[in-house]
């Protein structure tokens, strides 16, 4: 499937340039969006040759060698390098995606870097996810039930029942679906945007959950739920490839049926 691109950001202005020794001679050029809260100077995007014969194959070793031997000064999550832990998405090559997960080869030309698209940045890469985290809590994205479990075993599933959330599970929350959304660039402080959509879905097609209900009232909302457009962006940023489009149009399938 072909990825969602997001147009060339020509506004931000060369900074810094950091070239490569004279002997280094497999060098690749990465731009890097760069930007200080404790400036009041306008982000810039800085250049850094890197020596791709002592750096492994992932923009994530190439950022960590920046850090590391030219600019201690950049700033950026990572930390399973495996992409497990979703915090290393960022915007590469016009792409959301993990940054451990994308390999500087299939890059053609300058690595270019951004944060994730239209949220607050913290620091260079590093976006502020408190209002994203907010929106995933409000789904309440944990088991509800009345019933008591069996005093001897864990509340059982069926494998088919199993299979239903297996997908969402999966989820690692790291933000490339909703930052790739153009409803949730323009709405996001009423739309809850597809992460959050997903983890909603998960629970709702819980077979174990005990507020279906509930949570399908809860987002029964014109901005919630319905400023997805089906679009697909969502689904093609995934770096996970889970598909939150589709469960956004199930929780709108279980809604109209539910309503008729
Ligand atoms: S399908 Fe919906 S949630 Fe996904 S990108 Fe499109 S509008 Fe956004
Ligand atoms: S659905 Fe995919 S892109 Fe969205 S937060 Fe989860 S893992 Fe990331
Ligand atoms: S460092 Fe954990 S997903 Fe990339």
């Amino acid at each position: 499937m072909a990825q969602f691109r997001l147009p060339a950001n020509s506004k931000i202005k060369p900074g810094k340039n950091y070239p490569a020794d004279n002997n280094v001679t497999n060098i690749r050029k990465f731009s890097v969006y760069r930007y200080d809260p404790d400036l009041t100077s306008n982000p810039t995007l800085d250049t850094y040759d890197v020596d791709m014969d002592t750096c492994g194959p992932m923009v994530l070793d190439a950022l960590i060698k920046i850090k590391n031997e030219i600019d201690p000064t950049l700033t950026f999550r990572r930390s399973c390098r495996e992409g497990i832990c979703g915090s290393c998405a960022m915007n590469i090559d016009g792409v959301n995606t993990l940054a451990c997960l994308k390999s500087a080869e299939k890059v053609g030309g300058v690595v270019k870097i951004y944060p994730l698209p239209h949220m607050p940045v913290v620091k260079d890469l590093v976006p502020d996810l408190t209002h994203f985290y907010a929106q995933y809590a409000s789904v309440k994205p944990w088991l509800e039930a009345n019933t008591p479990p069996p005093s001897d075993q864990e509340r059982l599933q069926s494998k088919e029942d199993q299979e239903q959330i297996n997908n969402p599970s999966a989820c690692i929350l790291c933000a490339c679906c909703s930052t790739a959304c153009p409803s949730y660039w323009w709405n996001s402080d009423r739309f809850l945007g597809p992460a959050a959509l997903l983890q909603a879905y998960r629970w709702i097609v819980d077979s174990r959950d005990e507020s279906t209900d509930e949570r399908l009232d809860s987002l029964e909302d014109s901005f919630k739920l319905y400023r997805c457009h089906t679009i697909l962006n969502c689904t093609q940023a995934c770096p996970k490839d889970l598909n939150p489009a589709k469960a956004i149009s199930e929780i709108k399938k279980l809604i109209a049926r539910r309503d008729h």
